[in-house]
């Protein structure tokens, strides 16, 4: 229930093909300075290591605001892409889902029971399932009141107003498409938002996107509509799978608690889909021993609710 405030707290086809064309003649303006900011020389040179050498590492991870900075402002609204800008945080991660008329909305669940006032609007609608509401009733539901007063009247956002707000704050996106399953065809949905937001052109694609699934058909799919996109895995494949994996994405993201540094050197020997060295984004570390711990392994992003801790903690 909404009551729960306090416990919970805690296609055109021909349009589709010209947007998800490649990036040559889509090059854009220079945006800010790319991931090389906040990585060493290691990762700025983009050098996969090699067999029998050292694998390359960054200085120090991305930090990456989870749902945005959600320990401080509610999940995936505006509100809490704002606190980790406000924080001094570039990169923040989203989860996307389809409505079922087909609009791209910011939300993490496969319902909308936990993070929004549903329940109390629609009684009559159970299990408020995401695809089973049109967008024009999901942006009249209040997706900031359960997690404090203060925030009631956050809206769900659509994917396009998530985009201009981290364009405008000159943000960075690791984009999660949630539950691809339930969303046949969501991958072509997300690149056309994306393209028609203009996400697509050379500095977004090269500095300013990730796109990360749990589902490795959805992370394939993206991978082969848009070669140039970079992607992220969800999960810990068995290091003898890397290599297959290694075919169609750019990042190996699994959960922190059965991370160890023997896995992310195995990540580390091997290029990703791009020619690029693969790299590892563990999540969902919220404090310091974690964060350490898994700086330590030698990740190259940590995913985390509380991007302040973790700077902290791993300088
Ligand atoms: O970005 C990694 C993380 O978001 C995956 O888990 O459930 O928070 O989407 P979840
Ligand atoms: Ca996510």
């Amino acid at each position: 229930m909404y009551a729960r405030l306090a416990a919970v707290a805690a296609a055109s086809l021909g349009a589709v093909a010209a947007l998800l064309s490649g990036p040559a003649a889509q090059a854009g303006p220079a945006a800010r300075p790319g991931p090389s900011a906040q990585a060493g020389p290691a990762a700025r040179t983009g050098l996969a290591a090699r067999a029998g050498e050292a694998p390359a590492r960054s200085e120090r991870p991305l930090v990456i605001a989870h749902r945005g900075a959600s320990g401080g402002a509610p999940e995936n609204t505006l509100a809490a892409v704002d606190l980790a800008d406000r924080m001094g945080f570039d990169w923040v991660e989203n989860d996307v889902q389809r409505t079922r008329d087909g609009e791209l909305v910011v939300v993490h669940d496969e319902t909308l029971a936990r993070t929004t006032d549903v329940e109390e609007r629609f009684p009559g609608r159970a299990p408020w399932r995401v695809g089973d509401f049109t967008a024009a009733e999901i942006a009249t539901l209040d997706a900031g009141g359960w997690f404090g007063p203060r925030w009631a009247g956050e809206r769900v956002p659509t994917l396009r107003r998530y985009l201009h707000r981290v364009e405008r704050n000159g943000q960075r996106l690791l984009l999660e498409i949630k539950r691809p399953e339930l969303h046949p065809g969501i991958e072509r949905d997300t690149l056309r938002v994306l393209g028609e937001e203009g996400w697509l052109d050379r500095s977004h694609v090269a500095r300013r996107l990730v796109v990360q699934s749990f589902g490795a058909d959805s992370v394939r799919a993206v991978h082969r509509l848009r070669p140039d996109v970079i992607t992220g895995f969800l999960g810990m494949p068995p290091v003898a799978e890397l290599p297959s994996y290694a075919a169609f994405t750019d990042r190996i993201n699994p959960a922190h608690t059965a991370l160890t540094s023997a896995y992310v050197a195995e990540v580390h020997r091997l290029d990703g889909a791009r020619g690029e060295r693969l790299q590892v984004y563990t999540w969902t570390v919220n404090d310091a021993a974690g964060a350490r711990r898994a700086d330590g392994f030698g990740v190259d992003g940590i995913i985390t609710d509380h991007p302040d801790v973790v700077r902290d903690a791993v300088g």
